[in-house]
Formats: structure tokens, sequence, C-alpha cells
């Protein structure tokens, strides 16, 4: 069976204090059985994070950004290779904020999926479209695009350390959640894509996320349609009241 997977996507919120009570509370928590925590804190946090989850097995600390490069000069940024000397071995990659406010392109993310795979990273690669493409209905060929341009490049036996992430631009902090048919549509197409590419097996074994607007109040709906295997959440994964319902909607 693939994993259930909560993630929390933090972004750029909290203070030091606040982020400690709350990786030191979900840490605390009893997960269901078969689902996974995965925390994407701030860069500044991670370390402290990571210490405080530790004595929880099924609480993952993750990068929200990664260089693709080794090290070098490359101001303001982190590499793998800091990552790994605290012990963090998950990051995000291809979040639409940073493709849109940072201007990450395709080849970069592509880049930075060989960098993390080859070092032995779990990688949530997140991909999904703007209304404007969901409106001319052209919403599966973008996502299929954005598999094509920074994930299919792998092998197949890469893809055992990859977690997708779809999250439609037009849900993301919107309060309007994509419909579990409108997710569990495009999970499937996703699997279906994989499947084409790879295998049947490989895309039966690939956990697919849904992120965008998800609340205490809609994670079970979500969460209970066959492709969708769990969530990456923003807003609600700052609190930890909201997110431990979330985490418990499976
Ligand atoms: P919201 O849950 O705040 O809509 O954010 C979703 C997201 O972008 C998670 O990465």
């Amino acid at each position: 069976m693939r994993q259930k997977i909560a993630a929390g996507n933090w972004k750029m919120n909290l203070d030091s204090q606040k982020a400690r009570e709350l990786v030191t509370e979900l840490s605390n928590t009893m997960t269901p059985s078969g689902v996974e925590v995965i925390l994407a804190c701030p860069a500044l946090y991670l370390d402290m994070a990571n210490t405080l989850a530790s004595k929880n097995r099924k609480v993952h600390i993750a990068a929200q950004n990664v260089h693709d490069k080794d090290n070098g000069a490359y101001t303001g940024e982190i590499s793998h290779e800091m990552l790994t000397s605290i012990g963090i071995k998950y990051a995000l990659v291809g979040h639409s904020e940073r493709r849109e406010y940072f201007g990450e392109k395709p080849s970069f993310l592509r880049d930075k999926v060989s960098t993390l795979v080859n070092n032995g990273f779990t990688t949530i690669f997140c991909c999904g479209e703007p209304l404007k493409v969901r409106k001319s209905k052209k919403h599966k060929s973008f996502v299929a695009k954005q598999l094509k341009d920074s994930l299919f490049h792998l092998k197949e036996d890469q893809l055992k350390s990859i977690i997708v992430a779809y999250e439609p631009i037009w849900a993301i902090g919107t309060g309007v959640t994509a419909s579990p048919a409108q997710a569990q549509e495009m999970h499937k197409f996703i699997r279906s894509e994989i499947r084409k590419k790879y295998s049947s097996q490989t895309a039966k074994n690939l956990s697919i996320l849904y992120g965008g607007s998800v609340k205490p109040a809609n994670a079970s709906q979500l969460f209970s349609k066959a492709d969708v295997d769990g969530g990456l959440v923003g807003g609600a994964s700052l609190n930890a009241e909201s997110f431990k319902k979330i985490i418990n909607s499976f």
C-alpha cells in the first residue's frame, strides 16, 4: 500500500517560539497507523524542528527550498549538503510560489529534483495549474508538461523517493478548494501519466497529495478519494488543533 501523508507547509510564517510549540505539540501527538506527517518549516527553524521531532518516528521535517548545487557562491541559498549535515532528508520542489515569485524555471526544478534524488532525499514535487488554464480546460496537459519537464528525466527506481503534490494555484490560500471530484480526476490523471512513462507498479506506489485550502472541514472528503493519498496544507497547518484534525481525517 502506498503511504498516506499529512504534510504541512508553513511558508514564511511563525516566529521561533510558535514554531517550537507547534513542532513539540505535533511530535507529542499519536499519528494514526499508516499515516506519516511531514512539516516543511522555514530554513531558520529546520535544525530546532528536527531535534524536537526526532522522538517521533512518524514526523519528518522538510526544507521548503534547496539549491541544485552542492555548495558555492549562491548568497542566501541553502544546499543539500547543509540539510544533510543537520539530518534533514525531505524537501519541497516546484511550489507555485517559488515558480511564480522567484522565477524558478522547469529546467532549474529538474536540476533540483536530480540533486535531491541523487543525495538520498525524499522530494515532494509540486505541480498545478492557474485559474486561466483551468477555465480553458487545459489543466491536464498543463500538469502533464510540468511532470515531463522536471520529473520524467528520473529513472524508474528513483521515483521511489518522490511524492507528488497537486496544488491548483486557484485553490491556494483562497479558501476555494478543488472539489473531491476535481482532485480525484487530476490525481488519477497524474497516476496514469506515471503509468505511461514508467509502469503500473510505480504508479500504484506513488503517493499523490492534494494542496489548496485543505481544512479540517474538507480533509476527510478529499482524502477518501481513491487517488488522493493525503494533503499538503498551508494555512491550516499553522495551528496544532486544526492540523491534528487533518492528520486524523484519513
Ligand atoms: P493553503 O492550504 O493555505 O491553501 O496552501 C496550500 C499550499 O500552498 C501548500 O503548499
